[in-house]
């Protein structure tokens, strides 16, 4: 399945957040500063009222809408958020810190247009407190990765991945502070990969293309097999 957007406008970005929302300000932040030169913000949708990203994104000038699930069932709250970002024609969903599973009504409204950000190294650690799980488990890597968004639990396409060491002295917050820079760095490099078309899904494997500028290098079969 070929993901991505091919159309002449800038893709319009819709943000679910549901607490501090670091990487909503890290996407708004490298949009302002043109590093995800093709896309926009159009709204940022919180499932909290007092969810702390709110008042970030209202003072970077984005629309922020706040659509509550009050005793409704997920897929009727999902389609009420659905119904909003459908009105404002989002080509792209990034989940930040929404803490809600998406029904499949909802992931099959944006087939290969919903993307997520969790902070290890998928598939270990999937869920909550994926840095106390890494820190018990033992291992000394972890990291994040962004991914497309299927029914399954933080389990879609793995489209990018950072390294983070893992310290003899880390506690679960001093983990999650260093993950969190690289996450910082990592969904708006996958947004901007998405936003100019280059990534392409193949089962699981999500492969990213070139840049158009970039020269094409012969594979070593190619060369060898010249002449
Ligand atoms: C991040 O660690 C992200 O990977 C996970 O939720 C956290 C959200 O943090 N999905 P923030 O709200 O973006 O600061």
């Amino acid at each position: 399945m070929s993901t991505g957007v091919n159309i002449a406008r800038p893709a319009r970005l819709g943000i679910l957040i549901s607490g501090r929302g670091s990487n909503m300000v890290a996407l708004a932040d490298a949009v302002h500063e043109a590093r995800i030169p093709n896309a926009e913000i159009s709204v940022v949708v919180s499932d909290q009222a007092n969810a702390p990203g709110l008042a970030k994104a209202k003072e970077r000038g984005i629309e922020t809408l706040v659509i509550e699930r009050r005793g409704r069932t997920r897929e009727e709250h999902d389609r009420e958020i659905v119904g909003a970002l459908k009105a404002r024609n989002i080509d792209l969903i990034c989940l930040a810190g929404y803490m809600r599973i998406l029904s499949r009504a909802f992931i099959d409204a944006y087939p290969g247009r919903i993307l997520n950000i969790h902070p290890s190294l998928l598939p270990s650690f999937p869920g909550l407190d994926a840095q106390k799980q890494a820190l018990e488990h033992g291992v000394k890597w972890t990291g994040c990765t962004v991914h497309f968004v299927d029914e399954t639990l933080d389990g879609g396409p793995i489209i990018l991945q950072r390294v983070v060491p893992v310290l003899g002295d880390d506690t679960p917050d001093t983990l999650a502070a260093r993950v969190h820079e690289q996450e910082n760095e990592a969904y708006p490099e996958a947004i901007r990969l998405f936003a100019e078309g280059r990534l392409k899904t193949e089962g699981r494997r999500v492969r990213i293309s070139p840049s158009p500028g970039t020269p094409r290098v012969p594979a070593k079969r190619e060369v060898e097999g010249s002449g």
